[in-house]
């Protein structure tokens, strides 16, 4: 619960006035049952209309007094709960997109979504109910104790044996509670992560029809929810009516106690009922303990888990003296880089696809040079490192060994923020936003203006399709938006890349869902702009790469072949097995 110190604190002046005013209104409660013993006694026993009148008047201020502290206290409090909510989604959100590839690789997106959502809110409720019940019940339990004292000592002696007994039962229930309800939200947050998963992939599951596992595993985590919360109902159930039955033979033992002495004048009724009622108060207040106790529960497996995104150390290059690459032309090399996935260990089955082991490097000492404005052809088998490779250019993933220079400086001498701001990744799994086509265009150079998009969305062969639509570049896409083929997907991934003019432009197999000739056209935009930037073009299509003067070749993380089309025929056999499968032994170039 040490997190959200600091953002109480923040509120501590609104904070504080909340407690006073509740303080204040716990008091006025307080003061409400003496009123009305005294009405008894002074006023109706004593046949004194005038009294009645006099103290029904006093108990009127006391309750309007009492009612705007409690008015002004829920508005403090829920101000501060809410603001102390926001403040704390911010920083997640903030933390998050500080998150570096291999902190998101770490956790799901279903994760992070109830670590902001569901956790956020729970901590709000709990700091809510804090600041309505925290301080109330322990005024309420010593105030209405003192004032059982004033109001009849001998008679206070029953509290002596209720009071312990009531909190006894209170602290067993809360015993046997807490490692209930811990796995209460355990078994919540299971059963959320099942289903989550299963609507974010339910198209897939209905491709291949696996509603069965699907309905078997959810089926699992749903008995255990409603198993586990069974128990901690039932545990609540056997609890409160043994507290309740408790509290209401303290009543009658009171009563019990107090027929003679009223019968013999030694108690009024009036000071009878007033001693009820507090007693009733009592109740109330270790009632009230209990609920912050439960929510304290609640609330602490929140925090630990909003607490672990906070605590994910920054990982961005926090360099002293970071140095500028040559950006204008900007050759890129890499000298025997290897590779190894900081959460290689997590990955599903022994082996990878193409034989990596688990946890093993991706990418074994890759070398090669590209000089500046020309394009790098990167081909090879699915799995062999392509994007892998790739990733390390704009700093994604930090390479294991060796070194690679972006325009002649090494990137782990490079300003993080400055290396991205000028490469243009168009990564494989290209996503579209929610929001116009100009928007997500705009998502690779913020102040593009409308002629930029329209240029870069010419260059990537969008332009056509876009204009075709009613809005044109204003129609909406993404969810909820117009549905978009991933072919034009692709291509609208492409222009928000060359909106941005980078030096160094990656293209991570972007075009395989687009058709040859389109690919041949969106290469030539590219290549006949004015400033030709340094491209890396990762590919599935040897007729991508055969006239390019530099293609490298991959295999299982290693560099299988690099050099031009005619040297590779002769010297590479990956390279030539893939020509041989794609244009057919014998065909010519
Ligand atoms: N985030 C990741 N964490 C751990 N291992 C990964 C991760 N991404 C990829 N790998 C592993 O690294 C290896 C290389 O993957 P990579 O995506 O670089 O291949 P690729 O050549 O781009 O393949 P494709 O042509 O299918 O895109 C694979 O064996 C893969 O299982
Ligand atoms: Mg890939």
């Amino acid at each position: 619960m040490r997190l959200v110190w600091p953002y109480w604190r923040k509120y501590r002046v609104q904070i504080t006035v909340g407690m006073l005013c509740l303080i204040v209104g716990t008091f006025m409660d307080l003061l409400i049952p003496t009123i009305v013993s005294r009405i008894i006694d002074q006023g109706v026993m004593a046949e004194d209309l005038d009294r009645v009148l006099r103290l029904g008047g006093l108990m009127l201020l006391v309750t309007g007094v009492g009612a705007v502290f409690t008015v002004g206290r829920c508005i403090i409090s829920s101000r501060v709960s809410q603001q102390f909510g926001a403040d704390l989604r911010v920083d997640l959100f903030a933390q998050i997109n500080r998150f570096s590839y291999a902190a998101i690789g770490k956790r799901d997106t279903a994760g992070l979504i109830t670590r902001m959502t569901n956790d956020t809110a729970q901590l709000v409720g709990f700091t809510n109910s804090l600041m309505r019940m925290f301080l109330r019940s322990p005024v309420l339990l010593v105030g209405a104790v003192t004032m059982t004292l004033l109001l009849n000592p001998r008679l206070a002696l029953v509290l002596a044996g209720v009071v312990p007994l009531i909190a006894l039962l209170m602290y067993i229930s809360m015993k046997v509670g807490f490692p209930l309800f811990t796995r209460l939200q355990e078994a919540l947050d299971a059963n959320n992560a099942v289903t989550r998963e299963y609507l974010s992939g339910v198209r897939v599951v209905k491709a291949y029809n696996t509603f069965d596992q699907e309905e078997a595993r959810f089926d699992s985590t749903n008995t255990t929810l409603a198993a586990t919360a069974t128990k901690a109902q039932r545990m609540v159930g056997i609890f409160f009516p043994i507290i309740s039955f408790a509290v209401n033979a303290g009543l009658v033992l009171t009563l019990w106690l107090a027929r003679d002495w009223v019968a013999g004048s030694q108690m009024q009724v009036g000071q009878l009922v007033a001693f009820l009622n507090y007693m009733m108060q009592i109740s109330m207040a270790l009632g009230m303990l209990f609920n912050v106790y439960q929510m304290l529960v609640r609330a602490r497996a929140s925090a630990v888990r909003v607490g672990e995104v906070l605590a994910e150390p920054d990982t961005a290059q926090q360099l002293g003296a970071a140095i500028t690459p040559t950006w204008k032309p900007c050759a890129i090399a890499f000298d025997r880089v290897s590779f190894t996935y900081p959460n290689g260990v997590e990955c599903r089955g022994s082996q990878t696809s193409h034989g990596i082991p688990r946890g093993e490097s991706v990418l074994h000492e890759i070398s090669f040079a590209l000089p500046a404005g020309k394009v790098l052809g990167i081909i090879g088998p699915t799995g062999a490192g392509k994007t892998s490779l790739v990733q390390l250019i704009p700093a994604l993933y930090a390479p294991t060994g060796g070194t690679i220079r972006i325009g002649g400086v090494d990137t782990t001498a490079c300003d993080v923020d400055e290396l991205r701001a000028n490469i243009a990744y168009v990564a494989q799994a290209n996503t579209i936003f929610y929001g116009t086509i100009a928007d997500n265009i705009r998502m690779g150079k913020h102040n593009a203006s409308q002629k930029e998009i329209e240029a870069a969305a010419r260059a990537a062969c969008a332009h056509d399709f876009i204009a075709a639509y009613e809005d044109g570049y204003d129609t909406i896409v993404g969810q909820k938006g117009v549905n978009i083929s991933g072919g034009q997907k692709q291509r609208i991934g492409i222009a928000r890349a060359l909106v941005r003019q980078a030096p160094v432009l990656i293209l991570d197999d972007c075009v395989s869902a687009v058709d040859v000739e389109t690919e041949a056209r969106i290469m030539r935009a590219i290549l006949e702009a004015e400033e030709t930037p340094t491209i890396v073009l990762i590919t599935q299509r040897i007729s991508s790469v055969m006239n390019l003067e530099h293609i490298l070749v991959m295999e299982d993380g290693k560099v299988a072949g690099f050099g031009r089309h005619g040297d590779l025929m002769e010297r590479c056999e990956v390279y030539r097995e893939i020509y041989d499968s794609q244009l057919g032994r014998g065909r010519d170039c």
